[in-house]
């Protein structure tokens, strides 16, 4: 978050943007991102694996808006999909589909189709009967599906249980026990090519051993393939880097990456495989907040609520995770501090965005919610008719709109009135 800064009469800006001033012309609730802060992520990343041969497949859900696909696009990226959708959407923002990998456990005939035809980079396949599937229909194609295996590791990720995919409970991927068999299944059917290897045990991830552990199972299996006479062009180490919100000491980009770099260089001296990474969060979660504005400040016998004009359709992760995103007052002046659990308009009870915060709140209170640039506006619904925020980027002195508020009427669209 090192894009904000308080002013001296500490009122929160973004380097030259007052965000009071877009909440004002562009209104709330609204997604703000920095052009600047997603580059500097990047480049941090991009220093650290320099003069590897590794690719960073961004993890589309994170952040799905065509402009950050493009930036993204921009930079090199290659990415992670997990529909025909965030695939349509990569192609429309000039992505590489080259450069594209495809997860997921249900992907479609429809889908597997629409990737076959784009040519994208690899299949990261989570069972055996996709494994059929996906070589049925290259067959019917005339075309050789390239494909990795995501195996399951097995080990703790020491994150949420909902967003935690790396233990045998977890519908992901291929147990580990039977990932030989599955590759030899593999190898043996007519219209697929084995690349490479996949595994993704989690999200925000704040330690590096889950990591390391992972690694280690995978490397294990390259090498029990690899004397089957099954050769690995890649290994696919995943995303689930954890950013900062509140405390957690994540680590440093450059840190996980010479761990992971250390462990792979010994194991193989000069012939480590091409490395792939799907991040998401990390990329882009510190990058963007959601502005909201101060509606009713209630007292119910000394339990203050302040509630405000953004919910839980237009950031989930709350209500869903418990998640806790640090909420700053953009313009605190000097009003009374008070304790106060910050609500919005839906009706749920689990509509909250933070719990008993200390903040100061004038009338016109204008609120950052922050590190919100990663699963906030993809996760958004339109739960009581709410039509999703606006979504603007911060480029350089440039406030660019990167998606319009929805209309009521756009959520009508799609239905018909019945004559009853
Ligand atoms: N690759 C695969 C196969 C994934 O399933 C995911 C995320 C990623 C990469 C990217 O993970 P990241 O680097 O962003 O941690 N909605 C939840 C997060 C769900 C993540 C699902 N999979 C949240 O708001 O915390």
């Amino acid at each position: 978050d090192g894009w904000l800064q308080r002013t001296a009469d500490g009122e929160l800006q973004a380097g030259p943007h007052s965000l009071l001033a877009l909440a004002g012309e562009y209104g709330t609730p609204l997604y703000v991102y920095s052009r600047e802060a997603i580059e500097a992520t990047w480049q941090r990343f991009a220093q650290a694996l320099a003069g590897r041969d590794a690719r960073i497949c961004y993890a589309v859900k994170a952040n799905s808006n065509l402009a950050i696909l493009a930036l993204f696009a921009h930079l090199g990226a290659g990415f992670d999909v997990v529909s025909g959708g965030e695939l349509a959407r990569v192609m429309a923002a000039g992505g590489d589909p080259a450069k594209v990998v495809f997860s997921g456990v249900g992907k479609s005939a429809d889908e597997i189709r629409q990737a076959l035809t784009a040519g994208i980079g690899c299949f990261n396949v989570e069972s055996l009967p996709e494994l059929e599937r996906l070589n049925q229909i290259a067959g019917e194609l005339h075309l050789k599906a390239p494909v990795s295996l995501r195996i399951n590791p097995d080990v703790d990720a020491a994150t949420h249980p909902y967003i935690s995919t790396g233990l045998k409970e977890n519908k992901f991927g291929i147990p580990h026990s039977q990932a030989l068999a599955a590759y030899r299944q593999a190898a043996a059917l007519p219209h697929l090519a084995i690349r490479g290897i996949d595994c993704h045990i989690g999200s925000q991830i704040t330690e590096t051993a889950p990591f390391l552990a992972a690694l280690d199972k995978v490397l294990a299996l390259v090498d029990q393939l690899e004397a089957a006479g099954i050769a690995m062009h890649h290994l696919d180490l995943g995303g689930g880097l954890g950013i900062r919100y509140d405390e957690e000491t994540p680590p440093l980009p450059e840190t996980l990456m010479q761990a992971l770099f250390d462990r792979l260089d010994q194991w193989r001296p000069g012939r480590v495989p091409q490395v792939m990474f799907e991040f998401g969060r990390a990329l882009i979660g510190n990058a963007g907040l959601l502005l909201t504005c101060l509606e009713y400040l209630k007292d119910n016998e000394g339990h203050h609520f302040a509630v405000v004009d953004a919910a839980m359709n237009d950031l989930m992760r709350p209500s869903l995770y418990q998640a806790w995103h640090r909420i700053e007052v953009v313009n605190p002046g000097d009003a009374p501090v008070v304790t106060a659990d910050v609500v919005g308009p839906v009706c749920e009870s689990g509509d909250w965005l933070g719990k008993r915060r200390t903040l100061a709140l004038p009338d016109d209170a204008v609120l950052a919610i922050l590190s919100a640039g990663a699963y906030g506006a993809t996760m958004a619904s339109n739960y009581n008719t709410r039509p999703r925020p606006a979504e603007v980027l911060l480029d350089g002195r440039h406030v660019r709109v990167i998606r319009e508020r929805e209309t009521v009427a756009d959520l009508m669209r799609h239905e018909r009135r019945l004559k009853i």
